[in-house]
């Protein structure tokens, strides 16, 4: 059975790709809020972990025996918007961690767990979508996040890693950024562009799911 480790479980995309690959596959959800991290795990008959990602102790704890993963899907994220110059320093952090420090820290302990011919689905964002004025942050940390895959490819081989770059998705990311935009995708909709991703031979290098 594949072993699939979902990173930032209890984010809305996540949660959908857990409702998903749940009838397949065993599941270790890593999330952050421990309330909705052990409902989930408690629906799916997961193991949960709580695990702060920018937490480099608890992450080398957390994956300590989860060896073998077949699929590892990394979800986190927080958004900010706002001129660079208004936003608190602890937003700007909170931002860079989540979306960048946090893969770089999952990827660098996931490494001794994973399997050789692993899959690594990570949720990123499209540059067009993004790179405009009140977006430094977010922007920067996606931009560093597709650049840290790319790289990971070549040092990681035999792995096969799929950046999914969705259009606007109505979550609670929205909270933090401003209003959900008229058009966006639902989170299954997205799950279930993953999903159909996750069954073709080759895995794709990119995914943009769209409005
Ligand atoms: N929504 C969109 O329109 C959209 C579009 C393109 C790409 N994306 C990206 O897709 C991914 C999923 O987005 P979403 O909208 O489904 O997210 P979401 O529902 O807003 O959830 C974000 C998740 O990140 C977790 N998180 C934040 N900081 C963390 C940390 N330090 N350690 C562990 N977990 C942390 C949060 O945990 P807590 O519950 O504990 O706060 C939450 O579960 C993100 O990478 C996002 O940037 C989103």
């Amino acid at each position: 059975m594949t072993h699939t480790l979902i990173v930032g479980a209890t984010s809305a995309m996540a949660t959908a790709m857990a409702d998903r690959l749940a009838a397949t596959d065993r599941l270790t959800l890593m999330g952050r809020n421990a309330t909705k991290l052990s409902e989930l795990a408690r629906k799916h008959q997961a193991t949960g972990l709580s695990v702060d990602v920018t937490d480099a102790l608890e992450l080398d704890a957390a994956m300590a025996d989860l060896a073998p993963v077949d699929r590892l899907v990394y979800a986190v994220g927080v958004g900010a918007r706002g001129k660079l110059a208004t936003l608190e320093p602890h937003r700007i952090r909170d931002v860079v961690d989540a979306n960048l420090t946090g893969f770089l820290l999952t990827m660098r302990y996931a490494d001794a767990v994973l399997t050789e011919h692993a899959q690594v689905v990570v949720f990123g964002a499209q540059a067009g979508l993004i790179q405009h004025p009140q977006f430094a942050a977010y922007a920067a940390a996606k931009a560093g996040l597709d650049v840290a895959v790319s790289i990971l490819r070549k040092e990681m081989r035999r792995r096969a890693f799929m950046l999914v770059a969705p259009g606007p998705v109505d979550t609670p990311f929205w909270e933090a950024v401003g209003p959900v935009p008229k058009h966006a995708l639902t989170p299954g909709a997205v799950a279930d562009e993953v999903m159909a991703a996750l069954t073709l031979e080759a895995l794709p290098e990119r995914l943009e799911p769209n409005p």
